[in-house]
């Protein structure tokens, strides 16, 4: 065999170890599942007294199908196939005579989990990266093969379904809690432990009866509220999968085989094919980060302000040393006290938050400079205070280590002239919210140090966020795409229309938020001064001028095209919509993205809706606005 081994111990346990050959990580490819086949058919002949199944890659257990062999499905009988493949090999597993046992350490996804579930007990390990999940539905897809069955069976429906419908992964310790894992033991005694519970005879802890009966005669009452909790986020016409994977648990007992339209439904949906899209330009841009070996552990931040600081705080919970610098320690503790309370939102238990708030250490001298491998300036965005800055710090830095501006709006060339080496300066560009937004543009300005832009690339990976290289233009690539779509919204605004429902139309269209409660929320005086900048000269919208003259800057004031109560916008009803609005509105973005692949600000159009979707939250069903105009054509 060439993925897997199998041996034989003593003791008549067999183990049946999955090495996927040529990766770094476990799929469940088809060859990696007809080698499984031969497996059970050996054991068949001469029953082991158990069987263990395990991985052998450090990565984890295994991370999921073959997606590459998914992005293949041309009809819909391969779909069907596809779905026949693993929900028979998994329910011959589930029917062994011999007790079975899917040893997890490390991740546990799709296909992955769906095995460890056919197995009689599941083990977890304690450990840092052990998680359990099935996200099929990120990519528009069901997780076919037995995890809509056995998940509802093993945890009770609503937490089966809370996983599916979110994608939402447990750790190890989390598992057995809600009864998916038998139990979670400490790496050092997992070997013991498993052969210990293999051989147990030891029943599975039966589901309370009142989840028997939600998964049962009481179904629909579930199914119902699922729906409705759905419908809250998931247009059905946008994202079928979760309403399908309701639909396939509450009438087919979580068999799509049963279902053969919903299948060929999901399969051939553009949904799909585009979130499958989606998941590959995000693998594109996580490549940017493995082009430099560089690897950072202390971070030094300047300027502790909106930006600063939850770039600090987001650095510490990805477990680099973090120093805060601002001008006093009262400018700091505005930020300490957020950055606590993003651990403890994030990392709940208080050892935990304890060890990450002692990684943020406030620094008003700016000690950190010279141990720090990445520094970031997020200061005013004031061309002299940064000069200033950049003169002070330039000497002190470790040979090596990464310059880098947060700026949104000053061009690198006039930042770096300061330096007596203006190569090493490099932009690395957040988003507020820091810890909400997955995107960081990396600034490449003319005649940079393609070393200092991979180790940027590399340190933004490191703290779990996306980067995209840009070359250095006004408002890069997001906020230069954002810009005509938000003055498009506004002017629609002067026309009559109502904020309320200029938003609900973007709304409609998948938008994660509309522009107008966008404009609220970036502040309209910014929202003017960056239209200053990127709408070549136009005038500023009536009523966004109208409103900064009354000092109503949106949510920051309490006041902007809404008012604002307890961080939400106050919105009246919606009127209808105008047709062709949404469109309309979404236009000079798409225009602005295509002129911005032409000008090589972003290196190709893939990578521009890569931006746009990971940047803005741009409606990610549609694929990213250029593919969303090219399918339209
Ligand atoms: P802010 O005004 O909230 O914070 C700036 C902080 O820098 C203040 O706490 C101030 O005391 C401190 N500071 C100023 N001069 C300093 C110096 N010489 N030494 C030490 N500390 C100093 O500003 P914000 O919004 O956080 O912006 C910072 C930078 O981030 C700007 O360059 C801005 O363009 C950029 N940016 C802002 C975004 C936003 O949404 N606010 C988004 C992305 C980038």
């Amino acid at each position: 065999m060439k993925h897997w081994q199998l041996t034989q111990e003593d003791s008549g346990i067999a183990v049946a170890v999955l090495d996927k050959a040529g990766e770094t990580a476990n799929a469940l490819s088809a060859e990696v599942m007809a080698e499984f086949a031969t497996i059970l058919d050996q054991l068949e002949q001469t029953p082991p007294k158990g069987l263990i199944i395990r991985s052998a890659k450090a990565a984890g257990f295994i991370a999921g199908a073959d997606i590459g062999e998914f992005s293949q499905l041309d009809t819909p009988d391969q779909g069907r196939a596809l779905v026949a493949r693993g929900w028979n090999l998994f329910n011959r597993l589930a029917a062994v005579k011999y007790p079975t046992l899917a040893l997890v350490r490390g991740h546990c996804l799709g296909g992955g989990l769906e095995l460890a579930l056919a197995c009689r007990y599941l083990l977890t390990v304690d450990e840092a990266g052990t998680k359990l999940g099935l996200p099929e539905v990120m990519l528009g897809i069901f997780p076919g093969w037995g995890g809509m069955l056995r998940l509802p069976q093993r945890v009770g429906p609503a937490a089966a379904l809370d996983m599916m419908l979110s994608g939402r992964t447990v750790d190890g310790k989390k598992a057995r809690k809600i009864g998916l894992a038998d139990d979670c033991v400490p790496p050092r005694v997992m070997e013991m432990a498993a052969r210990q519970l293999l051989l147990s005879g030891q029943p599975r802890r039966p589901l309370p009866i009142i989840q028997r009966l939600l998964n049962g005669p009481l179904k629909a009452v579930v199914a119902h509220g699922a729906r409705k909790q759905v419908a809250k986020k998931a247009r059905p016409e946008h994202y079928p999968a979760p309403y399908a994977i309701i639909d396939l648990w509450q009438k087919h007992n979580g068999n799509a085989l049963a279902a053969p339209e919903i299948v060929d439904r999901i399969i051939a949906s553009p949904t799909a094919k585009n979130l499958l899209r989606v998941f590959h330009l995000q693998e594109r841009l996580k490549g940017f980060g493995k082009e430099s070996a560089f690897k950072a552990s202390r971070v030094h931040v300047i300027g502790a302000g909106v930006m600063g600081g939850d770039i600090a705080a987001w650095c510490a919970l990805r477990g680099m040393t973090v120093t805060l610098q601002d001008q006093t320690l009262e400018r700091i503790a505005p930020a300490l006290k957020r950055a606590h309370a993003l651990f403890a939102k994030r990392l709940r238990e208080p050892l935990k938050i304890r060890a990450a708030f002692d990684r943020l250490i406030p620094d008003p001298p700016g000690d950190g400079v010279l141990h720090a491998d990445v520094v970031i300036e997020a200061i005013f965005e004031n061309v002299e205070a940064k000069h200033a800055l950049f003169q002070s710090l330039e000497p002190r830095l470790k040979a090596g280590a990464v310059l880098a501006s947060n700026t949104s709006s000053l061009p690198l060339e006039a930042l770096r002239t300061v330096l007596q080496r203006p190569e090493r300066l490099v932009g690395i560009h957040f988003f507020n919210p820091v810890a909400m937004m997955p995107l960081v543009e990396v600034v490449v300005a003319d005649g940079a140090d393609p070393a200092m832009v991979g180790a940027a690339c590399a340190f933004v990976r490191q703290i779990d966020k996306l980067p995209l290289p840009v070359n250095s233009a006004p408002g890069f690539l997001v906020n230069a795409v954002l810009a005509p779509y938000m003055l498009a919204a506004m002017r629609a605004v002067d026309d009559g229309i109502s904020p309320e429902t200029v938003d609900a139309a973007m709304l409609a269209f998948g938008m994660p938020m509309g522009p107008i409660e966008l404009v609220d929320t970036v502040g309209l005086d910014i929202a003017l001064a960056a239209g200053k900048q990127l709408a070549g000269g136009a005038e500023a919208p009536r009523c966004l001028q109208q409103r900064v003259d009354q000092g109503h800057l949106g949510k920051k004031s309490g006041q902007g095209f809404y008012a604002w109560q307890a961080g939400r916008p106050q919105k009246a009803a919606a009127g209808s919509v105008p047709a062709g609005l949404a469109e309309k509105l979404v236009q000079p973005l798409v225009d602005r993205s295509e002129s911005l692949v032409q000008a090589g600000i972003v290196a190709d159009a893939d990578l521009a809706d890569a931006g746009v979707i990971f940047g803005t939250g741009f409606a990610p069903f549609s694929g990213g606005p250029l593919h969303f105009s090219r399918q339209k054509r």
